[in-house]
């Protein structure tokens, strides 16, 4: 079997070391890994396969020397817009979890079970493929369900979002003012804009003239890309809960055509990458603790809409783990794809 040079930049980070456990859970044909990180990680080691790899300081020169089949790129967005066009124009595949190229015209923005069509087999030529937002990526296979079967019209969505999606920083946040507030002490807010423990906030990075906040206007823009929906009305609000890891989404559609709440049912079930959790009266629907360190992304407490008898609006809830399916495993996802592996 062909083996494949790899390289992961930020492989330090939450993402960055859920990629690399990822990589060795699938068996993914490693030739050779390179593990990229910043000035800070000089001289330190992250854990592949039971072996310690060194970690590269990333510069230009090293970027410019290197040699790689596919490059992960999980070190934030102007990481990637400084470093992954180098690898690209060096052969590589760069598959990159930031922002930075995720709505350019040329580039895919790929959640596998939904386009994965968009992307070009093999390794002939380094491009840039984008991975969605973690919001995005768990959002829009449950989408593409109602759209097939019912004709989606809008939808609104609420968010419901881990600390881990602000990376490693974020958990130690959330860590470290569970302490203070248990032991009376103030828990001055760093990395979140107010005090996460035991508090929600509305706000999930900068805001924007109208209002919106970048993280609603990324699920929004990203999701008509994903879908080939440009005009798709859809909304937002964002919100950062202290949980640790995996988000949760309300989401309320309004659809074309009446529907059949046990069609959809079958139809999430028997969608790749989608998995039903929904029987209330058992107690049966996902949480952010049920879902974190699993693969699939959980619909539940499906049910019609009050609005109208005509049935075309439907209500779920949908939750994923963020730093898995939301971040590493579609990256992997996409390489298995580039090197010609089925779905899995
Ligand atoms: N967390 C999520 O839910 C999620 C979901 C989807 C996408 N993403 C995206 O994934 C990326 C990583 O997020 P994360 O949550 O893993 O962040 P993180 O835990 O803060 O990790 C950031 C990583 O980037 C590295 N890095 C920072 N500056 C660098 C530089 N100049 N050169 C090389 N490496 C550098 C860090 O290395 P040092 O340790 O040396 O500083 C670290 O390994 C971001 O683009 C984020 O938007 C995250």
């Amino acid at each position: 079997m062909k083996k494949y040079r790899i390289a992961v930049v930020g492989a330090t980070g939450a993402v960055g070391r859920e990629l690399l456990s990822i990589l060795g859970e699938r068996h993914f044909p490693i030739a050779d890994i390179t593990l990229y990180a910043s000035e800070n990680s000089r001289g330190a080691t992250v854990e592949y396969r039971g072996s310690e790899v060194p970690i590269t300081v990333l510069s230009e020169p090293t970027a410019k020397e290197a040699r790689h089949d596919i490059v992960f790129f999980c070190a934030g967005a102007l990481v990637s817009s400084r470093f992954a066009p180098i690898f690209a124009r060096h052969g590589a595949v760069v598959i990159d979890k930031s922002s930075a190229f995720r709505m350019e015209p040329d580039v895919p923005l790929v959640v596998p079970e939904v386009n994965g069509h968009l992307l070009k087999k093999g390794l002939a030529e380094g491009y840039i493929v984008a991975n969605p937002n973690c919001s995005t990526i768990q959002l829009v296979p449950y989408l593409q369900v109602l759209d097939d079967l019912f004709g989606l019209r809008s939808v609104v969505v609420s968010t419901y979002q881990s600390v881990s999606g602000a990376g490693q920083k974020g958990i130690e946040e959330l860590q470290r003012q569970t302490a203070e507030v248990f032991s009376c002490r103030s828990a001055v807010p760093e990395v979140f804009p107010q005090r996460v423990a035991f508090n929600v906030i509305p706000h999930i990075d900068k805001f924007h003239p109208d209002g919106y906040t970048e993280e609603e206007k990324k699920l929004i823009n990203e999701s008509r890309k994903i879908l080939g929906k440009p005009d798709l009305d859809i909304d937002c609000t964002a919100v950062r809960v202290p949980t640790f890891y995996g988000h949760a989404e309300s989401v309320t559609a309004d659809l074309e055509r009446p529907v059949d709440i046990e069609r959809l049912r079958v139809a999430i079930s028997e969608k790749r990458g989608l998995a039903l959790m929904d029987d209330p009266e058992k107690l049966v629907y996902p949480t952010p603790a049920d879902v974190a360190g699993r693969d699939a992304i959980f619909v539940g407490r499906i049910r019609y809409g009050r609005s109208g008898a005509d049935r075309t609006r439907v209500q779920a809830w949908v939750v994923a783990d963020n730093i898995r399916k939301g971040a590493a495993l579609n990256g992997v996802q996409i390489a298995e794809m580039v090197i010609g592996k089925e779905l899995a």
